[in-house]
């Protein structure tokens, strides 16, 4: 049988597991390619390091360099992570004419446009399905299944570990720093966790699906990032009362002019939705597209396993287009609108949580300034719960920019009966169809 040379940069997490699954699936995915993947090489940083993966010896090099040169190997697999190296070693293998898989989000969400003009030029694929909700197929199903659908809309929960947090402080009501450090100790989020929680690492990915949808790489200004270090408990139970859940969502979709608004935050989205019931660690992504109406990819978005299996289908992808070679390299540019909605004109539903002085008057100062901002209330409840010398004072709001609810937050903040700065958290009235 014909063989396929595969040199593995990285051998931790992902890399370990992709080294073992194939060679424990060897004769799988032998019988269903018709091709033999052989890994020749396999790069690390410290060949002494025990590991729980082990390989033998005469794979392992400490320079990329040699997976890049070696003539027996066809496609390269960059699993190190960060940017500068992996940047050297795609372009280095592209310039080979070497196919290369990666599951590097971040580099991608930084040097996309890069890479696929350098895939275009040097007609060499890049396959990233582990770039984006680790297990799930999301990224084939935009670029392959939906390829016949203008793409409407994008709603996803794409960080496992927010999503594990905020998922343990609506079930236990504990707060934010005590619910990260569970999720430390049980090996979810990293060793360090700041792209987790602060929003990138699902900002990174939303690039990502944003890109393929809209057919021009999206660049990192373009995109409202919000992490969920400020949410509390009380958010969690006061939304909860309301009929919504808080996720960490990103939302990418097209308005009627082909503006694209791309954003990540914290979201209240209705308890009723699908999404809502989408807990602990697990990533799901809902598309909708002008044929094929909604759709609902759910799974685990990281770990060992589920990643492997998104760098395996790749691999299989890649060893195929060996022999017959693609029109497309993993990113193809089409409609090319390129225009992304500013924050501050994004049109959005929102909870307000303002911390009041308990006298007479407070609702009707706030109620004020948000008539005369032209921005309306849905609802409003004030809890029976004591924050100290003040109460919570929780408002929905109906539809409303960014710069107008900047403002009257703004003026809010300023009245001596109002204690701290109002949160605001952007609602999404998700809704099947
Ligand atoms: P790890 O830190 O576990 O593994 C990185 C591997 O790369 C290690 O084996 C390390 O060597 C090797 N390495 C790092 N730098 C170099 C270098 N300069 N030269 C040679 N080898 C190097 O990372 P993960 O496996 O967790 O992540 C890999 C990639 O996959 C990242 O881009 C990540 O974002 C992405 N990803 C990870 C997911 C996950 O669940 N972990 C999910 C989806 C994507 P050594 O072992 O000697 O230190
Ligand atoms: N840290 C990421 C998450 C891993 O929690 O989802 C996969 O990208």
């Amino acid at each position: 049988m014909q063989q396929i040379g595969i040199g593995l940069a990285g051998l931790g997490t992902v890399g370990g597991g992709v080294y073992k699954h194939l060679t424990k699936n060897r004769i799988l995915l032998m019988e269903r390619l018709g091709l033999e993947l052989v890994v020749r090489k396999i790069a690390v940083r410290d060949p002494s390091k025990t590991r729980d993966v082990p390989a033998p010896p005469a794979l392992i090099t400490r320079n990329w360099r040699d997976l890049v040169d070696d003539p027996l190997i066809q496609i390269v697999v960059e699993l190190m992570g960060g940017i500068e190296t992996a940047l050297e070693l795609v372009l280095s293998a592209i310039q080979k004419g070497k196919i290369v898989v990666t599951g590097n989000k971040a580099l991608l969400a930084e040097h996309g446009q890069e890479i696929f003009l350098a895939a275009t030029k040097y007609k060499v694929p890049v396959f990233f399905e582990a770039a984006a909700a680790g297990g799930v197929p999301i990224i084939k199903s935009i670029r392959e299944a939906f390829i016949g659908n203008h793409i409407q809309s994008i709603h996803g929960i794409i960080n496992g570990t927010s999503n594990y947090i905020l998922t343990r402080m609506a079930a236990s009501g504990m707060g934010f720093k005590e619910a990260l450090a569970e999720a430390q100790q049980l090996g979810f989020a990293e060793a360090d966790p700041s792209l987790d929680v602060n929003g990138w690492d699902a900002a990174h990915k939303a690039i990502i699906l944003a890109s393929l949808a809209y057919g021009f790489w999206v660049g990192t200004d373009k995109i409202y990032v919000e992490g969920i270090e400020e949410i509390t408990a009380d958010d969690i139970r006061f939304a909860g009362e309301l009929g919504y859940c808080v996720k960490l969502l990103a939302i990418i979709k097209a308005d009627e002019k082909s503006e694209i608004e791309i954003r990540v935050h914290p979201t209240l989205i209705p308890r009723s939705h699908v999404l809502a019931s989408v807990n602990g660690v697990f990533n799901a992504v809902a598309v909708r597209g002008d044929v094929v109406g909604e759709t609902l990819f759910y799974g685990r978005g990281a770990g060992q396993d589920p990643t492997s299996s998104a760098v395996m289908s790749d691999l299989a992808e890649a060893a195929v287009a060996i022999e017959c070679p693609r029109r497309s390299y993993g990113f193809t540019p089409h409609g090319l609108y390129g225009t992304c909605k500013p924050i501050d004109d994004v049109v959005s539903q929102y909870y307000l949580r303002i911390a009041v002085v308990d006298k007479p008057g407070v609702l009707a100062q706030v109620a004020g300034i948000l008539g005369e901002e032209d921005i309306g209330i849905s609802s409003v409840i004030q809890p029976e719960s004591q924050e100290g010398e003040s109460v919570p004072l929780v408002l929905m709001i109906h539809y409303a920019t960014n710069t107008q609810m900047q403002k009257a937050l703004g003026r809010i903040a300023r009245l001596s009966s109002v204690k701290r700065p109002p949160r605001m958290i952007r609602v999404e009235m998700l809704v099947a169809s």
